[in-house]
């Protein structure tokens, strides 16, 4: 039977079952995160954990709120990672649910996908993150974790990946490297969980570079996946660097303790080319009371060739939207990223299909738009001045992206636009904290 499917304007063959069409769909984009002991609220390993969510499943794909995915596909460039469903795909699930959610011819249920971990049998170095209680409920605080690596010479690291331990209540994780004589959280005690004040996270000294003060290793997000810079490619560890966890857990409604760990393995040559995150980053804002489209921009500047692995939008409860543009030295401007519906909860590195290739010159244009209106259903409060800050009610734009270089070369390979001041991100006037800042809807 030939129906024609309203909502996409596409004729699909009426004959979808569970086994055949649906549950290879859920194997390969949704059972990452729905099966036992993830962060999804479900699981959907089973025709009969699937067939009462038939209808949510529907809509949930067709508005494309699921699998969670925010980038805009016509106004960026390929992602590895990208986990959007196909038209068809949508069109398969759709039309299944709507005619009856049927099992057909059982199937042997596939084993969840699981994050495959490096083939290399033991990491050369494990840090761990320490054991923490995550309360059954409440707003957890960003809690910092210095963790001195004591190593007598520099390391090129070649992988990173984190083991999450609870991945159902940990919301998202970031590991820097903080080389040594850094201003970067200076007044956190070693090895001990640490909330750091608004002062000693903004505070950096007068002439820092940013590549002297801090980079960021890896960052964990739910459904993350390791994905590896590439052959003959490293971050330095330089001699004496402390590793700094920044930990950000969610209470899921059972109390339970967290002892994750990240597995670094070491580079077995010298790398032809060094991995670097730059941080562009816009801390001078102030986010008018109750405005619904407040723009802020930062930018990197590249001072020599430079190749573009990925970026990481980063805002928090008022982000809105996201934009990175190249503006390349020819006048050319080729949109990178477009992130129209940001949403704090996903936290995600996009990994270009393909590097892209920055020549000397281009200028890396980050657009944060807030929404500080009532509106917002996530706004903490809207009758506040909203400036940069720690918390989730305080503001940030921050444009992570990983570029590469030749590896013996001066890391300083970009000028930062929006950290003109240093010191600056320390705010005379400190927004008030709101009584309870609501939990993100996880
Ligand atoms: C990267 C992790 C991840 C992936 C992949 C993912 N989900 Fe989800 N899903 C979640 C989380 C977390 C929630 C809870 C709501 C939220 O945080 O957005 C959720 C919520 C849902 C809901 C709503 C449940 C409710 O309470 O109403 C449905 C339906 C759903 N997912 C279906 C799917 C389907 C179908 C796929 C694959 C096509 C999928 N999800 C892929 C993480 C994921």
């Amino acid at each position: 039977m030939l129906i024609r499917f309203a909502l996409l304007g596409l004729p699909v063959l009426a004959a979808a079952t569970y086994h055949d069409d649906v549950q290879p769909i859920l194997k390969a984009r949704c059972v990452g995160c729905h099966a036992k002991g993830e962060i999804g609220p479900m699981q959907l390993t089973t025709y009969d954990e699937v067939k009462p969510w038939a209808r949510s499943i529907k809509q949930a794909v067709v508005r494309r709120t699921m699998p969670p995915w925010h980038a805009n596909r016509d106004r960026s460039v390929p992602f590895h990672n990208d986990r959007s469903l196909t038209e068809k795909e949508i069109l398969t699930i759709a039309e299944w649910a709507d005619s009856g959610a049927r099992a057909g011819k059982p199937k042997p249920e596939p084993e969840p996908v699981r994050v495959v971990w490096s083939p290399r049998p033991a990491p050369d170095l494990i840090v761990k993150v320490p054991k923490f209680k995550v309360p059954a409920q409440g707003t957890i605080e960003y809690t910092f974790l210095v963790t001195p690596t004591d190593l007598p010479e520099n390391k090129w690291i070649a992988s990173a990946e984190w083991r999450i331990d609870k991945r159902s209540v940990v919301h998202h994780m970031n590991a820097f490297i903080r080389p040594k004589g850094s201003s970067y959280v200076k007044d956190a005690p070693a090895g001990v969980p640490y909330v750091a004040s608004k002062a000693s996270r903004g505070a950096r000294r007068e002439d820092e570079r940013e590549v002297d003060r801090r980079e960021l290793l890896i960052g964990y997000e739910p459904g993350y996946a390791p994905i590896p810079w590439g052959k003959g490619r490293a971050k330095l560890l330089p001699k004496g660097a402390d590793i700094v966890f920044e930990m950000h857990y969610t209470a899921n409604g059972t109390a339970m303790e967290d002892e994750s760990e990240l597995a670094i393995y070491f580079a077995t040559e010298p790398p032809k080319e060094r991995v670097l995150t730059i941080t562009p980053a816009d801390t001078l804002f102030a986010i008018p009371p109750g405005e619904p489209g407040f723009a802020s921009h930062t930018a990197a500047t590249a001072k020599r060739d430079l190749t573009l692995l990925s970026m990481q939008p980063h805002m928090h409860l008022r982000g809105k939207a996201y934009r990175i543009t190249a503006k390349y030295p020819d006048g050319r401007r080729e949109d990178l990223i477009d992130v129209p519906a940001y949403d704090f909860n996903w936290q995600t590195t996009y990994f270009l299909h393909r590097p892209k290739a920055l020549p000397p010159g281009t200028t890396l244009e980050c657009t944060a738009v807030f929404d500080n209106s009532p509106n917002n259903r996530f706004n903490p409060d809207a009758k506040q001045t909203v400036r940069w800050g720690d918390q989730s009610w305080e503001e940030m734009n921050i444009g992570f992206m990983e570029v590469t270089f030749p590896a013996e070369a001066d890391p300083d390979v970009v000028t930062l636009a929006g950290t003109t001041r240093p010191g600056a991100a320390v705010s005379p006037q400190a927004p008030a904290k709101p009584a309870s800042a609501p939990r993100p809807n996880r």
